[in-house]
């Protein structure tokens, strides 16, 4: 199911210039696999203003809200057609005592968030803020479960709390203003558990996960999905252990990626230069080298792939805007990050066979998010259009694509497509197309098995400016920018002969929806 690129290194060069690129598209290709919706995941944590001021305002706030959540936002998320959101944390999931979130909110304790600024959390968003808000925008819940502080007996019983229709958790619940239990498939056990999760070694976790395993119990017909702690990048041997001792116990394994260069010397997230565009979506396509080798570690223990790997945290990572906390990792969202959500994504789609879910960090006012807020302004970032446009894949059959364009080299010395493509088949065959280049727009002829097309529609993303470099450090910010990169119809797609013919300009991300 792999493409076949056409591989010539090429470095980036600011040349002004078309290049003539074919892509093939397989429809017929039979036994694909579907795309599950999960890989176009979300993650919300309780970091900076990502849910306070974020997802949450209160019942009390001026700004429109439905019980609690900004009401912008919660459109906004609909329209997005999140599948599947991670919470509390990341690191913040270590430290987080369910109970501390439920009941009266003024009983509610205060705590210090000491992975994110020692902001002092008053848990008025808990466990039924969080199930409530799936509900109300349709997405399955992941519960990111604490091992680092806390223990079997404190996980089990929030699982019965959740799920349980009777006994006593199910009482306190009932106590608490939800008579139904919820639906909670996904339960992760430890985050980074390597890391902020508890600095531990593959050996000691694999005994812990055990008991995990056992006590988070079913209830009710509630089916879990439980997914173990994966490894830090490319710490291969944390899969290896995992999958040697425990793999029967999980259903899922997760890992961690983020786009960053230089962890003690991060880029900033707007007016960039050149190199550091390249650099840093290169950066992002070595995830693929990180998903091929642990799904091959994985492939050993589990030749039938039944364990699926989860990217439950992913996206890019830069220093925060000026004058913001240093804790609460607030950045801004630009074009350049849309170029990375669009190949990342098409990546994903290259590994499906294995690849089951992943979750861009972090939804709202954090990493590379999906909205920004300042006060009562909401802004949709680049990042969630490519999310939007691209959401005709969730759930759809993976189609095989060749592509002749070339693999390019970023000043890094780490390479990138220069133009990335994807398709699947629903209602209808669906190509996705980024081209990376700042310099180089892109003659596309577009041929399929058998499919003679009839009608064609399409949308671009992509920044104004003067040339690639401000186009791609484009962004939606507060106040009359706040729609300055906005997908549009792209009108200008020709069906030809059984072929479709278009020019995708530099540095955009297009979605063609082909009938
Ligand atoms: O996303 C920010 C942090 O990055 C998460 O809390 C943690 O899991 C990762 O290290």
């Amino acid at each position: 199911m792999k493409k076949v690129l056409i591989t010539a290194a090429v470095m980036a060069l600011s040349l002004g210039a078309a290049a003539q690129v074919k892509v093939n598209v397989h429809e017929s290709a039979k036994d694909q696999p579907v795309i599950p919706k999960e890989i176009y995941g979300q993650f919300a944590e309780h970091l900076g203003r990502c849910i306070y001021d974020g997802l949450w305002v209160g019942e009390d706030s001026d700004i429109p809200n439905i019980n609690g959540y900004r009401k912008d936002i919660v459109e906004a998320l609909k329209e997005l057609k999140v599948p599947v959101l991670r919470w509390p944390g990341g690191c913040f999931a270590d430290e987080y005592h369910w109970m501390d979130g439920i009941g009266p909110k003024d009983k509610r304790a205060k705590i210090v968030n000491s992975n994110w600024g020692g902001t002092i959390e008053d848990n008025s968003f808990g466990t039924h803020e969080f199930l409530n808000l799936c509900e109300l925008i349709g997405t399955e819940p992941y519960i990111s479960g604490n091992v680092g502080s806390g223990s079997v007996e404190e996980l089990a019983k929030w699982v019965e709390y959740m799920t349980a229709e009777n006994g006593s958790m199910a009482e306190l619940r009932k106590s608490n203003g939800r008579e139904k239990p919820w639906k909670v498939k996904y339960l992760g056990v430890g985050n980074e558990s390597w890391g902020c999760g508890g600095n531990m070694d593959p050996d000691y976790y694999s005994d812990l996960y055990k008991r995990y395993a056992i006590y988070c119990r079913e209830y009710d017909g509630n089916r879990l999905y439980k997914i173990a702690s994966g490894a830090n990048g490319g710490d291969y041997n944390w899969t290896k252990v995992l999958m040697d001792d425990i793999r029967q116990d999980m259903s899922g394994l997760s890992f961690h990626f983020y786009s960053v260069i230089e962890w003690n010397n991060k880029l900033n997230a707007t007016n960039f230069p050149e190199d550091e565009y390249y650099n840093t979506i290169a950066k992002a396509c070595e995830v693929e080298q990180l998903i091929r080798t642990h799904s091959s570690v994985m492939d050993i223990y589990d030749p039938h792939k039944r364990v699926g790997l989860l990217l439950d945290e992913w996206g890019t990572w830069y220093n925060v805007e000026p004058g913001t906390n240093p804790g609460h990792l607030f950045q801004q969202n630009t074009m350049r990050d849309a170029i990375v959500a669009g190949l990342s994504l098409n990546i994903f789609h290259d590994y499906v066979d294995r690849l089951k879910m992943a979750n861009i960090a972090q939804i709202v006012n954090v990493l590379q998010s999906m909205i920004l807020t300042k006060g009562k302004d909401m802004v949709l970032t680049p990042t969630y259009h490519v999310f939007r446009m691209y959401n005709v894949h969730q759930d759809a059959t993976y189609l095989p694509t060749d592509c002749s364009s070339a693999v390019c080299t970023a000043p890094s010395g780490q390479n990138y497509p220069d133009l990335s493509v994807t398709a699947s088949k629903s209602d209808a065959v669906h190509i996705s197309l980024v081209n990376s280049s700042l310099s180089e727009d892109k003659e596309i002829e577009i041929s399929f098995d058998s499919l003679k097309p009839k009608s064609v529609s399409a949308e671009i993303l992509r920044g104004a400016g003067k040339d690639g470099l401000q186009s791609v450090n484009a962004y939606n910010d507060f106040g009359k920018n706040a729609r300055n990169v906005e997908p549009v119809a792209l009108k200008d797609v020709k069906i030809d002969g059984g072929k479709l013919r278009l020019t995708v300009p530099t540095a955009s991300v297009i979605v063609l929806s082909v009938k």
